[in-house]
């Protein structure tokens, strides 16, 4: 039987990829590890590897107020990335990066059992969905992942960079709120 204690463990001290020489903390995850709905991102920024905590920095802060639009806080969600380390000068992660932080992920998605995902980025979106998700064409589509409603969005540093992007990824948190109202038991 796993345990939060015991992946805690077994992740803290990683060296199983080589962002492990270059970061100053990893990053495992915040939020309610009791929560229906769970957000992944790509990996940590400059912000996050100083803090130690997921989306503190400048994309962070976008995310916390969209989520304030649709009345959820890091006390109703759980929130970690695909890789734990920060990769040099926020670069993509490598696939083998990817590969070798999966075991960790797919950990916590078992000990939250979420009954809703949403995946920032086409980055998260490719490892949870599907390798060949199209972020621009698929954004806001439902998936069934292992019996867990799915979907991705735009990523926050996305929304940062292209603001024409909003008014899609506004609808996506409509979506999101729905999809909670109709699948999640406890009330938000
Ligand atoms: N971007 C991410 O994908 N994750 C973070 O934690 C911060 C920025």
């Amino acid at each position: 039987m796993d345990s939060w204690d015991k992946l805690k463990n077994d992740c803290a001290g990683c060296r199983r990829c080589s962002l492990g020489d270059t970061r100053r903390h990893l990053v495992f995850g915040d939020g309610n590890t009791d929560a229906e709905i769970m957000f992944i991102g790509e990996g940590p920024g400059e912000q996050e590897d100083i803090q130690g905590v997921p989306f503190v920095g400048p994309a962070g802060q976008l995310f916390d107020k969209m989520m304030e639009m649709i009345d959820l806080d890091r006390t109703k969600f759980y929130i970690a990335n695909i890789v734990k380390c920060r990769p040099p000068r926020n670069r993509d992660p490598l696939n083998v990066e990817q590969d070798a932080c999966n075991e960790w992920i797919r950990r916590q998605i078992a000990l939250v059992d979420p009954k809703i995902i949403v995946c920032l980025g086409r980055i998260s979106a490719q490892a949870i969905i599907k390798e060949d998700f199209r972020i621009t064409r698929e954004h806001g589509e439902w998936f069934d992942i292992d019996g867990r409603h799915v979907m991705a969005t735009y990523h926050p540093s996305a929304l940062l960079r292209d603001i024409s992007k909003r008014p899609e990824a506004f609808m996506d948190l409509r979506a999101i709120r729905k999809e909670i109202r109709s699948v999640c038991t406890r009330t938000y």
